[in-house]
């Protein structure tokens, strides 16, 4: 409207007084050589660095980040970049997933306490994504999401070699003794080729594609590498959008919908995209007081085929895809089952935002005519062993174990795992099912990456390389094989898994969505009631509080006095 006098920026409630209060505020500023017009009103755009030493995937956010503040300037914004708190998967003990909901806090305070009216939020390695998402969401600024984008493609011996894939085929060849400790130590050499996070449609590259399909981030966030300059032009674009997102009062809120979850859902069924997608999806969701659930996960996912032929569900890596199209290629193949008009930060519709693309390489992306594979969604499966639901990724499963029946053998966490693993004398065999507990949100604590447990020696020898594992732990996004994760309520929390012993009979049905513990009620109870309740560790600090607070997989594994959100008011001035 013409006639109506221009909001009250935030940012204003720090620069905009000529008191006191403003002179603190622009004064310690100056020294760092900004001009006073620079706090003349204009944007003032956050740049939440997760860049770190320590996280590899993360290493080249700072570069980046000069070009977003290019594009802000251009724009007429005023960008200031600020660190917050950074997760290294293959760095971080005992696991990252622990520290996600911490960072998602310092992400939120971050923001809400320091003067900006929009936030670009530069991320990549896996738990930086939705963690930067979930502080962003609590606080409902314009957000726009920049991801680092994938490394190039590895190369080894003449064969592509994908992060994180790779490694498990190869520690399974050292270990079957099919590979050398030399070939093993020049294959590691080779793994990452550049900057950038793993290449592979691992939790990184699912949650930055996700953000295409969300509506946070600008086509092309998903694929394109690291390490094009195109990465560049998108940090440039994002910064400018930044700033008009202010006066279009563009917030997450109006753009992280209900319509948007399930646009996610259905793109990471298309992609063969990571289970750990789930939990994210529904902490942010949580975050925003969207009704989305893990029932949605099936429901929207489970129509949709899966087109993408990408490590661990296929051949290809992140730079192929890209060249093949990348995530607006794919968002248009299914653009029949997408609710189009879903806002994105570009300020048009999704299906504006895909109208000019089209697959360069269908033996990458596969016409949805001809999908490369015909279940793509993430099956959420539920039964007497998992009451409140359990995840398997039929993509990356293997089809003649999709319906199985056989004997458990249980371990009672990752250290039992690791000890008996590879024990000759093991009671296992190609039926067998294997359970791990105790590796869940509290268990662990942290719901650590274990639940594609390593396939017992004895059965590697036989060229076995997939039997059914059950478990409340998740797993790498870049793993593959008829995995049962998220398993809830987890065997910590008092959930069945703790019941099962050795030789029960286990049935996997995932066209039924079924899991079921095959063992009398009666027993059941008479076991139960002989249970140990869980007892942690821990007697002070994050994890005391995390294990305490910590919301079971169905709720995305937030804390629950985190669920919702308090909003961008400027806290009250401190002097
Ligand atoms: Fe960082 Fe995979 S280890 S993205």
């Amino acid at each position: 409207m013409a006639d109506e006098p221009p909001r009250k920026r935030r940012s204003a409630a720090w620069f905009g007084t000529a008191d006191k209060y403003g002179f603190i505020a622009r004064s310690w500023m100056k020294n760092q050589g900004h001009a006073a017009r620079m706090f003349d009103g204009r944007p003032v755009v956050g740049i939440c660095n997760s860049w770190s030493e320590f996280v590899p995937c993360n290493g080249h956010l700072r570069m980046l980040a000069e070009h977003v503040k290019r594009g802000v300037y251009e724009a007429g914004g005023f960008p200031l970049e600020f660190p917050v708190s950074s997760l290294s998967e293959p760095l971080m003990r005992p696991t990252t997933m622990l520290y996600r909901n911490l960072a998602s806090m310092d992400v939120e305070a971050a923001i809400r306490g320091q003067p900006m009216d929009a936030v670009v939020l530069l991320v990549g390695c896996d738990k930086t994504t939705p963690a930067a998402l979930m502080g962003a969401a609590s606080t409902d600024l314009p957000t726009i999401v920049v991801s680092g984008g994938p490394m190039l493609s590895g190369r080894w011996r003449g064969t592509r070699l994908g992060s994180g894939t790779s490694l498990i085929k190869f520690d399974a060849d050292l270990r079957a003794g099919r590979m050398t400790q030399d070939e093993f130590m020049a294959a590691e050499a080779a793994n990452s080729p550049s900057a950038g996070s793993c290449m592979t449609m691992g939790t990184a590259s699912t949650m930055a594609s996700l953000c295409e399909a969300l509506g946070v981030a600008l086509p092309g966030n998903g694929a394109t590498p690291a390490v094009d300059a195109r990465r560049q032009v998108l940090a440039f674009e994002s910064g400018r959008r930044a700033v008009a997102m202010v006066d279009e009062d563009l917030r997450i809120s109006k753009i992280l919908t209900k319509s948007a979850f399930a646009n996610a859902v259905r793109l990471c069924a298309a992609l063969g995209g990571s289970t750990n997608a789930v939990v994210h999806l529904l902490a942010i969701a949580g975050r925003l007081g969207v009704p989305f659930d893990l029932a949605d996960w099936d429901r929207y996912g489970r129509d949709i085929p899966c087109l993408a032929n990408l490590m661990p569900s296929g051949t290809y890596l992140m730079e192929d895809f890209f060249h093949a199209g990348g995530v607006p290629a794919v968002l248009k193949e299914i653009a029949g089952h997408l609710e189009l008009d879903a806002t994105t930060v570009a300020g048009t519709s999704l299906g504006t935002a895909i109208a000019d693309t089209e697959i360069f390489d269908p033996a990458v992306i596969h016409p949805f005519s001809e999908p490369f594979k015909p279940n793509g969604g993430i099956a959420v499966l539920r039964g007497n062993l998992a009451p409140d639901g359990a995840v398997l990724k039929p993509s990356a499963a293997s089809a003649h174990l999709l319906r199985h029946r056989g004997r458990a053998c249980v371990f009672d966490g990752p250290d039992d795992l690791k000890k008996r693993i590879d024990d000759p004398a093991l009671d296992v065999d190609a039926a067998s099912v294997l359970v791990l507990r105790n590796c869940g949100p509290k268990g662990y604590p942290g719901m650590a990456e274990v639940g594609n447990m390593p396939i017992p020696a004895k059965l590697l020898r036989q060229s076995i390389d997939d039997i059914v594992r059950i478990s409340d732990a998740r797993m790498s996004g870049t793993a593959f094989g008829t995995v049962v994760l998220h398993v809830a309520p987890e065997a910590a929390a008092g959930g069945p898994l703790a019941l099962v012993r050795d030789g029960d009979m286990i049935e996997l049905d995932v066209e039924a969505r079924r899991l079921h513990l095959d063992v009398a009620e009666a027993e059941l109870a008479r076991r139960r009631a002989a249970l140990a309740p869980f007892v942690h560790a821990y007697a002070r600090g994050w994890e005391k509080l995390y294990i305490e607070h910590v919301l079971q997989a169905d709720r995305g594994a937030d804390l629950d006095f985190l669920v919702g959100g308090s909003g961008a008011v400027p806290p009250r001035v401190s002097h």
